[in-house]
């Protein structure tokens, strides 16, 4: 605990005397508001706060509409850069969709994320606490110990003939290994692509092959919730078909027995000795790509999301700062994986490049039992953590009393992402996990847009369970109606960003026609979201979910038509369509209508070979909860399929519920839908 010490001289007893001051830490309750239904933080929560009052964010923010580029610009000053050599902060190509910033800027993620730390005090801080999932499995890196690492694997990278441009894939579990693989590419400038440890092989494939990675770097396998799972395996089968992958960097984690290709595959422990300690950091500039991120959309085929080192960097700095109040001495918990863009900016670039320190977790809050993340925070001290809606559930759903066994008084502010948390959630969250004292930010955001949108700024805001309340200072996001008129207060829309800022995502790998026709197309100069919201009468916004054909389980992106293609590829099957079902623990669960090729009928085999053809095809996290298999679907008379109404069956609403039917070019086709619903 830091203490303040302060010399005076003592009036009375005539003396030079010491007081010692030391921060109270009484773990003041906030106080509902009851009048407005609104949590405004303790006052000893806000004297911790970065920012301290409604009126000091209105005032930034303000400042930051008057003139965006300039503000941004100062944001960009608390990076380090080698030059700041732009001549526009900002150019924006409306024609083409095409925006840069700072470009022209020299700088290094990982210098910042690492050396200037250690030039700052802070070398023997623990940067990363890596928690395994078994309880005595821990490593800790300092800023100085992990710097080191990242220099020694940057150099075995290069010596693999990595360069700058060049992009690596990443298949990783959840061990520090991943943090270290993503430093040291961000060191030379290779581009990295992390494929998520759960997905299946063909889909690690297509990440691979779409963007001709050069090197994979994986593990011979993973712990989960007590089990060995099998990774590389997996990238073997990866590499029988042809991609260009030339090398491939093994981290030893289960032990267990993998086939090795000569000339191809190499141990990390083995190389990790074979080259130089020191590696300087490339010079890149600011619109250098960083990295790739796949992400699902609206059609089959998933979108390779490329971000850029300065506005990045700069968005992650800047948000991380706003949005988690960090202070000295603090350990910060994000329990996402770092397959997500979630771990990315929150677990990795936004904590380190702040120099804050940062808990990485391999494990499951329900191994071995339901009260794992309790301990693990108990166990670290945690102070700030941040979660997502879908675990929050699946932990109230097994009982306060695996709470309650551990003292979590070390918390002080939590956070949620991923999906709307609803205001029963929220209020569950804040008693019982954060004892009535802690705030919660809401935090709005997308692997497009790289950092935190809109979030309530803890210290300053009165909460609102279940709003993401407002916009971070330098972003302006608005809802429209589809004739892209303003929504009035309380009315939902489709949300828009109003032009772009430093951490949005600059195209779509490949594929610059589609960055534009999904992002652009709707409403020119305006970034669609593809979420839903509405706005209330205290200018505060409530997220409502996607409006497009993507699904959210578990608060994981999945997009319909990658389920859709993928049943379509089993031989039985003549027409697929997936549509989202609410669902208590996951928000969302997939349930798809199914038609036959003739010669095949309906039975509970077939529908567990699809279940388990989908998961081949795509990975575990789109394992579908419900096959109906069906004679027809619902469609327009041009012939598209009218998933509105499929949801609407699937969620259980009877025939006179489900709206206007009579475009359908075969009403009959609903009640034998209704009838055959499982
Ligand atoms: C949803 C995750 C409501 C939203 C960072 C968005 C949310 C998608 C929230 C992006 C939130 C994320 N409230 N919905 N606080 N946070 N979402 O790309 O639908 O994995 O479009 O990025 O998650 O998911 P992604």
């Amino acid at each position: 605990m830091k203490c303040t010490c302060i010399i005076y001289w003592n009036v009375s007893s005539r003396v030079w005397s010491i007081a010692l001051f030391r921060p109270s830490n009484k773990g003041e309750l906030m106080t509902p508001d009851n009048s407005k239904g609104r949590y405004p933080p303790s006052d000893e929560y806000r004297r911790t706060a970065f920012l301290k009052s409604a009126d000091e964010y209105k005032k930034i923010y303000a400042e930051s509409m008057k003139d965006p580029v300039k503000y941004w610009e100062k944001q960009a000053d608390l990076i380090d850069w080698y030059s700041k050599g732009w001549k526009d902060a900002f150019t924006w190509n409306k024609k083409t969709n095409e925006f840069t910033w700072f470009k022209g800027g020299k700088l290094n993620v990982s210098y910042n994320c690492l050396d200037r730390h250690v030039r700052n005090g802070l070398k023997n801080t623990a940067a990363i606490i890596f928690q395994g999932e078994e309880d005595n499995d821990v490593r800790i890196y300092t800023y100085g110990h992990l710097l080191s690492e990242v220099e020694r694997f940057a150099n075995v990278l290069k010596k693999r003939g990595v360069g700058k441009g060049d992009r690596v894939a990443v298949y990783l579990p959840m061990i520090p290994e991943l943090p270290i693989t993503l430093l040291a590419c961000a060191r030379i400038g290779a581009i990295h692509s992390v494929v998520f440890a759960g997905f299946s092989s063909e889909a690690i494939y297509n990440r691979v092959a779409d963007c001709s990675a050069k090197v994979m770097v994986t593990s011979d396998g993973s712990y989960r919730a007590g089990k060995k799972i099998d990774m590389k395996g997996k990238v073997n089968e990866v590499l029988e078909k042809e991609t260009a992958v030339e090398s491939v960097i093994v981290v030893r984690r289960t032990g267990a027995d993998v086939v090795m290709e000569r000339g191809r595959d190499f141990w990390w422990h083995d190389e990790m000795v074979k080259v130089p300690a020191k590696c300087e950091p490339e010079v890149m500039d600011a619109e250098d790509p960083l990295f790739l991120l796949y992400t699902s959309g609206t059609t089959g085929k998933p979108k390779g999301m490329l971000h850029t080192n300065g506005g990045y960097l700069v968005g992650a700095y800047s948000s991380y700062r706003y949005v988690f109040n960090y202070n000295p001495g603090q350990v910060y918990w994000c329990t996402a994986d770092i397959g997500w863009i979630t771990g990315h900016t929150y677990i990795l670039y936004g904590p380190l490049s702040f120099g804050a320190t940062t808990l990485m977790f391999e494990g499951v809050p329900s191994y071995p039992e339901n009260d794992r993340f309790w301990q693990v925070a108990e166990k670290w001290g945690v102070d700030i953590f941040y979660t997502a809606p879908t675990a929050l559930r699946m932990i109230r759903k097994t009982g306060d009393e695996w709470i309650k066994k551990h003292d979590l008084s070390s918390l002080k502010m939590l956070a949620s992402v991923g999906e709307p948390i609803d205001a029963d959630v929220w209020k569950w969250y804040h008693s019982v996990i954060g004892g009535g004292r802690c705030p919660i930010s809401d935090t709005w955001w997308q692997t497009e847009t790289g950092s935190i949108m809109i979030a309530p700024m803890t210290g300053a805001f009165d909460l609102k369970p279940g709003s993401a309340m407002k916009p971070l200072p330098g972003i302006e996001a608005g809802v429209f109606k589809e004739d892209k008129t303003p929504c009035g207060t309380g009315e939902s829309g489709n949300l828009y960003l109003n032009r772009p800022f430093p951490s949005l995502a600059r195209t779509i790998w490949n594929d610059h026609a589609k960055f534009v026709e999904t992002y652009w197309s709707a409403f020119p100069g305006h970034y669609l979201t593809g979420d839903g919201a509405r706005v209330d009468e205290d200018g505060d916004f409530w997220l409502l979910g996607r409006v497009d054909d993507v699904i959210s389980v578990a608060g994981h992106r999945i997009g319909a038509a990658e389920i859709e293609a993928a049943l379509i590829s089993h031989p039985a099957v003549a027409e697929a369509a997936v549509v989202p079902v609410p669902d208590e623990i996951k928000g969302e669960a997939i349930y798809t209508f199914v038609t036959l090729k003739d010669g095949f009928t309906d039975s509970e085999e077939l529908k567990k070979a699809l279940v388990n053809h989908v998961r081949n095809v795509v990975g575990p996290i789109a394992t579908p909860k419900t096959i109906q298999i069906t004679g027809g679907l619902p469609k327009t008379r041009s012939g598209k399929i009218v998933r509105r109404i499929l949801r609407k069956i699937a969620g259980g609403s009877r025939s006179d519920e489900l709206g206007d039917t009579t475009t359908l070019i075969d009403p009959a086709v609903i009640d034998a839908l209704i009838k055959g619903r499982n």
